[in-house]
């Protein structure tokens, strides 16, 4: 089996308005000339306009989360059905935002995952501890108990790709040593494998934490990261591409 290929992608959270596109498309005109596949996922209001804006780049739009179901009395909600029509190719699930913020379960993640696969989308579900979890030795059994626990069976043969991102790393400017990335990410490789077997081994398993343009290189370079999800710094197009060029 190859290597995965690498995926960089940003997540915009509840930031930007139509006025962001700009840096989108700065991304896109910047982009795609070096070896990983490079996503941006903003805001649900925002999918549409920018899949149009960047419909001849390679840079691919995603949604931050989906419902489980496929339509019905959920206001406010948004389904997979829906985040594909508006032009999204990937999904973030399962990120710890939603799951401190609204109590979203492992089994919860799961089956929005499943909820994605039928409406083709790649998920990218997102693992990782709090540091009380770190600091208490538990980093490792926390975070392969959340990909048995999000990852449905559906998805033996399809793409996805499952995103390390301690909590305690996440808008902090705090990350892990390599050598902390490296053990979580070999440990979440050897869950994949036992999972999905030898399809488990191409699986890109991003970093995600404080990912900035000069901690970028190492962390990318480092055993078993196949990419990034990057928050805060993907917001300026210029920020962005110092991530994706350090690959
Ligand atoms: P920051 O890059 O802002 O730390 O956010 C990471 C993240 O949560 C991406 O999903």
């Amino acid at each position: 089996m190859t290597a995965p290929t690498p995926l960089i992608a940003g997540n915009w959270k509840m930031n930007g308005g139509s006025a962001s596109l700009s840096e989108a498309k700065a991304v896109a005109a910047g982009a795609g000339k070096g070896a990983a596949r490079v996503a941006l996922c903003p805001p649900a209001t925002l999918i549409a306009q920018m899949a149009w804006a960047l419909r001849d780049s390679s840079v691919l739009v995603g949604g931050q989360d989906c419902r489980a179901e496929a339509s019905g009395a959920f206001t406010g909600d948004v389904a997979a059905e829906m985040l594909a029509d508006a032009g999204a190719k990937l999904v973030i699930l399962g990120h710890s935002e939603r799951r401190a913020g609204y109590g979203e379960s492992d089994a919860l993640v799961a089956a929005k995952v499943e909820a994605a696969l039928r409406a083709r989308l790649e998920p990218i579900v997102c693992v990782g501890e709090t540091l009380e979890q770190r600091k208490a030795g538990d980093a490792l059994s926390v975070v392969t108990g959340q990909v048995r626990g999000s990852l449905p069976a559906a998805l033996a043969g399809k793409p996805f790709a499952v995103a390390y991102e301690p909590v305690w790393a996440i808008g902090t400017g705090l990350t892990p040593t390599t050598a902390e990335i490296e053990e979580t990410h070999r440990a979440i490789r050897a869950t994949l494998a036992e999972m999905f077997g030898e399809a488990g081994r191409v699986v890109p398993i991003l970093y995600g934490g404080s990912v900035k343009p000069s901690n970028a290189a190492e962390i990318l370079h480092a055993a078993e990261v196949g990419g990034a999800l990057v928050g805060g710094a993907s917001l300026k197009a210029e920020d962005f591409l110092g991530i994706v060029d350090a690959l």
